[in-house]
């Protein structure tokens, strides 16, 4: 064995990929852990969808491969959703691909454009997988600063101090993880026009528009987005499908045939039962996202109690489906993390995983139910913390 790629060096294993293997440990050892660490919504999707998934194991030819960019009916019940919830036209035959999920398009895109030494703007704090991705493709990842001074959104007077020649893509991602910051049309329209001054790819990705917001966004509700931008969006959290692998990607006819080459070349099209489920979900109207909504929204009522037994800040304003709670100064984020699943069984993540700016913060996800929630704030109030 001559040894593996120098790629592989880049990167480490996912944190929640080795984490997770640490808090099975310790509930195969009897401890009863409360996940409060990852977004994977744990109530079903909507029954119908559960139907037509089951529909098409019966019939014929759903067994074979399917198409690489879905079949039709996906692709125009992907238009008909952006239509009637974001207001925003897109042809379901050529500016519209179906993915696997939206992190695997994160991949695509960036095999599409990026050459080894190319340099990719990357939100800090952020979703790991866009600067994985840029580094596992020999790309150089730029971070761009958030916080809480800016509310989460780019410092753009910073933005144009940075050498932008050889910065091909920028990532955007509003409702924002893992701060919660809202989507801002004001704030989309400055990073299109950045994006068309300096030449860059601009992806916005979405998938937490309808989580806490009632009002759900996207890039191309600006004018000028369609030339510049291609947006991800997801049922993974919208249509609590997360498992399914349930994405697409949206934009330009000329860029969206151009990462279809390259997924055709690494992935084939998905179960057809998964795509009939797929349009039923994009069929879903608000009653659907308002249930889930008060849902999250009970829950989160929980959370801020929880956070506030902890003494930790949060901010009430945001959305999707995570409370961002800072921690007191000079704590760090991994020991904080580490402390409390030790000694309170209670696992949630360490803001440092998302970056730099993320180190002092920790994320508490909402994909639990209201008496685990509950669970965890006796858990808090009888026995006092250490840290
Ligand atoms: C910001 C962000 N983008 C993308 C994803 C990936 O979603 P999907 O399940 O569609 O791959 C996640 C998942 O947690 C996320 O938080």
């Amino acid at each position: 064995m001559k040894g593996f790629a120098k790629r592989t060096a880049e990167v480490s294993e996912y944190y929640f990929s080795r984490k997770l293997k640490e808090v099975k440990i310790l509930i195969e050892a009897g401890n009863p852990v409360i996940n409060m660490g990852i977004g994977s919504p744990d109530l079903p999707p909507h029954p119908d969808v559960i139907k037509e998934l089951q529909g098409a194991t019966g019939q014929s030819g759903s067994h074979g491969y399917q198409g690489y960019q879905g079949i039709p009916e996906l692709r125009h019940a992907m238009g008909s959703f952006y239509s009637m919830h974001y207001g925003v036209q897109k042809d379901p035959q050529s500016e519209i691909l179906p993915l696997m999920g939206s992190k695997e398009g994160i991949m695509h895109i960036s095999m599409t454009f990026l050459e080894e030494g190319d340099e990719v703007l990357i939100p800090d704090p952020g979703y790991p997988t866009y600067s994985s991705v840029t580094k596992l493709l020999g790309a150089k990842a730029i971070t761009y600063p958030l916080s809480a001074a800016t509310n989460w959104y780019p410092d753009f007077d910073e933005l144009e101090k940075l050498d932008l020649s050889k910065v091909k893509l920028m990532w955007c991602n509003y409702p924002h993880m893992p701060s919660g910051a809202r989507a801002d049309l004001r704030v989309f329209e400055n990073l299109v026009r950045f994006a068309k001054r300096h030449q860059i790819v601009l992806i916005h990705d979405n998938p937490y528009s309808f989580v806490l917001e009632n009002e759900p966004k996207s890039i191309f509700q600006v004018s000028g987005a369609e030339e510049v931008a291609l947006e991800l969006n997801s049922l993974s959290k919208s249509a609590n499908m997360a498992g399914w692998r349930i994405g697409m990607v949206l934009g330009r006819k000329d860029w969206i045939q151009e990462v279809t080459k390259v997924k055709s070349n690494m992935d084939s099209g998905m179960f057809l039962g998964l795509q009939k489920g797929a349009i039923e979900a994009l069929k879903l109207g608000s009653d659907w996202y308002q249930s889930l909504n008060q849902i999250y929204n009970n829950r989160r009522q929980l959370v801020w109690e929880l956070v506030s037994l902890l003494n930790l800040d949060f901010d009430k304003e945001s959305a999707g489906m995570f409370v961002w709670a800072k921690l007191p100064k000079g704590t760090n984020s991994l020991e904080f993390v580490d402390d409390l699943l030790e000694n309170k069984h209670l696992f949630i993540a360490p803001g440092e995983i998302f970056g730099e700016q993320g180190k002092g913060y920790v994320r508490f996800s909402l994909c639990l139910p209201e008496e685990k929630i509950l669970e965890a704030i006796n858990r808090i109030k009888s026995i006092k913390p250490t840290y």
